[in-house]
């Protein structure tokens, strides 16, 4: 397939990319570098530097595109507490962008990345797709909002859509992984204080409802992810607008992640108790039955000690290319 791939130089969206790329088929990146690293840009994908807003409707009516993949977005919970005015503009600005330029070149199939924040803090666990969504900050609200958008869009306009409601992504593959100029999740930063570039982790709240008092996340393999993209892309019909939740279905919580770090890497890793930070719910466990189900998929990777394993594998990789550059400066 000929694909367009927006903020493929990002996390998810570059190792996306090398997936598709490693199955065959054809990608084009559109990344403005905002969060994103040209040194991710995957081998053998053709890159298109600018927003989405000022490239989608170039690139696909340059060619005739199969279909898109629509990653490019802010993300980041405390962030979008602090500057929502970025995050509607943005998000959901940029998507109607792209929708318009599908719409006009009469590319059908679109997957997006939608996310676990769209639900709020869930009466139940795990959470499935036909609970209701009432997100808990503004990242969350404008990922509804363009679930929204995307269904309309379907409708009207003949589109085939799927939207991947992620949990908490991690993990790394193909030499690609986290890699943000500010980082705040939690698995990269817990690492980066056992690669002793920060002196300690901050734990954000040890009063929540849960065994521990830490907030409990689902953890779901980067390449496990990726791979639903593609079974997404190849089963979506004109019209149809899905929705799939995607993580590994178990729930660990801040502290348990902290220990199966120091588990991993052999070392230890000084934590300390902090306030909880705004916009966060206290836990998330996906239900991906109907992934599992209807697109086939099947996670390979779900054990937190592997995910973590393979970011620790990615994040010493990483520091150690900063140490050497930094070597060569001086
Ligand atoms: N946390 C800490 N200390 C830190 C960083 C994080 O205690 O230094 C805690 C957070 O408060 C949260 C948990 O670790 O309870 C996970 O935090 P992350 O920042 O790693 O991830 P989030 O759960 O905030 O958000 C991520 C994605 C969102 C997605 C969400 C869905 O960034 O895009 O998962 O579960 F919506």
């Amino acid at each position: 397939m000929k694909l367009l791939v927006t903020g493929g130089a990002g996390y998810v969206g570059s190792v996306c990319s090398a997936v598709l790329l490693d199955q065959g088929h054809d990608v084009t990146i559109i990344d403005n570098f905002s969060t994103g690293n040209a040194e991710a840009v995957p081998e053998g994908a053709t890159l298109v530097e600018g927003t989405v807003e000022g490239k989608a409707f170039e690139v696909l009516s340059s060619d005739s595109f199969d279909g898109v993949i629509h990653f490019a977005a802010m993300s980041l919970v405390g962030e979008s507490v602090e500057k929502p005015a970025e995050y509607w503009r943005n998000n959901v600005g940029q998507t109607l962008n792209l929708l318009d330029a599908m719409r006009d070149t009469e590319t059908r199939n679109l997957v997006f990345s939608s996310s676990a924040a769209t639900y709020g803090e869930p009466e139940k666990t795990p959470i499935t797709e036909d609970m209701p969504t009432s997100p808990t900050n503004p990242y969350g609200a404008t990922k509804l909002a363009m679930d929204y958008a995307i269904s309309s869009y379907a409708k009207a306009y003949n589109i085939g859509a799927t939207s991947l409601r992620y949990f908490n992504v991690a993990g790394a593959w193909g030499g690609l992984g986290e890699n943000r100029e500010v980082e705040t999740h939690l698995i990269p930063l817990v690492l980066q204080v056992a690669l002793g570039h920060r002196e300690k982790i901050m734990v954000f709240g040890d009063d929540w409802p849960t065994p521990d008092g830490t907030a409990v996340r689902d953890y779901i393999h980067v390449k496990d992810l990726a791979d639903a993209h593609l079974l997404a892309l190849e089963s979506n019909k004109p019209g149809q607008h899905r929705i799939f939740n995607l993580g590994s279905g178990d729930g660990f919580s801040v502290r348990q992640v902290i220990d199966t770090c120091r588990k991993v890497t052999g070392l230890n890793i000084p934590a300390e108790d902090a306030p909880r930070r705004a916009g966060d719910p206290a836990t998330l466990i996906a239900s991906s039955a109907r992934a599992m189900q209807e697109l086939g998929w099947q996670p390979q990777l779900t054990d937190l000690e592997t995910i973590v394993a393979d970011a620790w594998e990615y994040t010493r990789a990483l520091g150690s290319r900063a140490h050497s550059a930094r070597r060569k400066i001086n």
